[in-house]
């Protein structure tokens, strides 16, 4: 079987960033607001009024300081509270579709490739714009790439599961190359009325290109050493949103379809799953935990990264060892540990061992280990 390898990496990050300060003053307007309209039934003990948000409990609390997103006025929107998308004809390619080939393009150009290298593209990520035709099917014809292509969704472990896919049609031969591309536009799901979540998510969109390690050409190639994925059933984090919401008797509140989550919980359960995964995996390979370069783990929460560096490690992991991109990103769902991979992989050197691990609701999870080959 083929030894297969990651050649190219691609980001699209949206033009605008939204910081907390702004993002808590429209929240905090909004209390304001309903919190004037409802003054007579909380002053009859008959309402609770709502609590205002602040950018010193985000900080502290997840890490994330700002997030890009698709579009700003919309969510600043104190009447609105979410992005304004143009509702686009069927002959036009997609949003999503079109972050996904800035992010591919980029990708096949790093890996010195072109869409006639490929055979494959899997769209691999927690929201898709549509049920059909696949969010893949659309990239792959605008990239011009022949072959197939297939949308999964695993929720922010979608990047790691859609790399086994790929690693594995590539090592069996079913495939030249395959592009991995995950599109997250998280500010559509995000209740930005909700104190507990509205500063988690952001968006933006990834790409990597799985071929073969003989004959790979890119900027720098690290082989793939071994990839491994896990789920547990958890209702910890839900989104309800789905086909059969306008069927459903009695219809769900407006918020019952978007992302909830119980964040304290998640953080108790994800960090023990993930560390054990990390370790078992890399010691199934024969490989020291101490060794490794590099993690580029999930990012939604810092603390929560810092002490899977420290469970895997059995020390503090140091900023260089497991980068931090949810501070200008946010958790931007399965783009998040490819985003950390994308900005810090070019000081590693041949040689170096480095682990993309990807978590999130399911529970799912996923690591992939790697050698840096050039
Ligand atoms: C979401 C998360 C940042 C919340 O942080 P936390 O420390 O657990 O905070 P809690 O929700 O327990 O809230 C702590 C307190 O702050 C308050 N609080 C919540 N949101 C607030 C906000 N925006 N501003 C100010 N205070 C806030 C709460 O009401 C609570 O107050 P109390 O102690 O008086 O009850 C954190 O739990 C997390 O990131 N978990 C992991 C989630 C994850 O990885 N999800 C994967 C998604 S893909």
């Amino acid at each position: 079987m083929k030894k297969v390898a990651i050649t190219g990496s691609g980001l699209f990050t949206p033009d605008e960033s939204i910081s907390n300060d702004e993002l808590v003053a429209s929240f905090n307007a909004h209390v304001e607001r309903h919190n004037r309209q409802n003054a007579a039934a909380v002053a009859a003990g008959t309402a609770e009024p709502l609590q205002p948000s602040s950018s010193e409990f985000i900080v502290k609390a997840s890490g994330i300081k700002a997030r890009y997103v698709v579009d700003k006025s919309g969510i600043l929107d104190v009447d609105r509270m979410r992005p304004r998308v143009r509702t686009r004809g069927n002959d036009e390619p997609s949003l999503m579709c079109e972050m996904g080939l800035a992010a591919a393009n980029e990708a096949l150009r790093r890996a010195g490739r072109s869409a006639a290298d490929v055979d494959g593209v899997i769209v691999a990520c927690s929201n898709m714009q549509r049920p059909y035709p696949a969010m893949a099917v659309e990239l792959q014809h605008y990239l011009g790439v022949r072959g197939y292509g297939y949308d999964m969704n695993v929720a922010c472990a979608s990047a790691a599961f859609g790399i086994q896919a790929a690693a594995d049609a590539v090592r069996q031969g079913s495939a030249r190359a395959v592009l991995v591309v995950s599109p997250e536009i998280c500010s559509g799901h995000l209740n930005f009325r909700n104190r507990d979540c509205h500063f988690i998510f952001g968006d933006a969109c990834t790409a990597v290109l799985v071929e073969a390690l003989d004959g790979a050409r890119g900027e720098a190639v690290f082989e793939v050493l071994g990839t491994r994925l896990q789920t547990q059933f958890s209702n910890n984090i839900r989104n309800n949103f789905g086909f059969l919401n306008p069927a459903e008797v009695p219809p769900r509140a407006w918020d019952d379809v978007l992302f909830a989550q119980e964040g304290r919980k998640v953080f108790k359960e994800v960090v023990p799953l993930v560390s054990e995964m990390i370790v078992n995996h890399l010691a199934d390979l024969g490989i020291q935990a101490g060794s490794v370069k590099r993690f580029w783990l999930h990012q939604a929460n810092l603390a929560m990264n810092q002490l899977i560096g420290k469970r895997v490690l059995g020390r503090e992991a140091t900023p260089q060892e497991s980068p931090t991109i949810l501070d200008e990103y946010a958790n931007t769902s399965s783009a998040g540990s490819v985003i950390a991979f994308h900005k810090h992989h070019r000081d590693l050197a041949a040689g170096d061992v480095a682990v993309l691990c990807a978590f999130g609701a399911g529970y799912s999870a996923g690591s992939v280990v790697m050698r840096k080959a050039n």
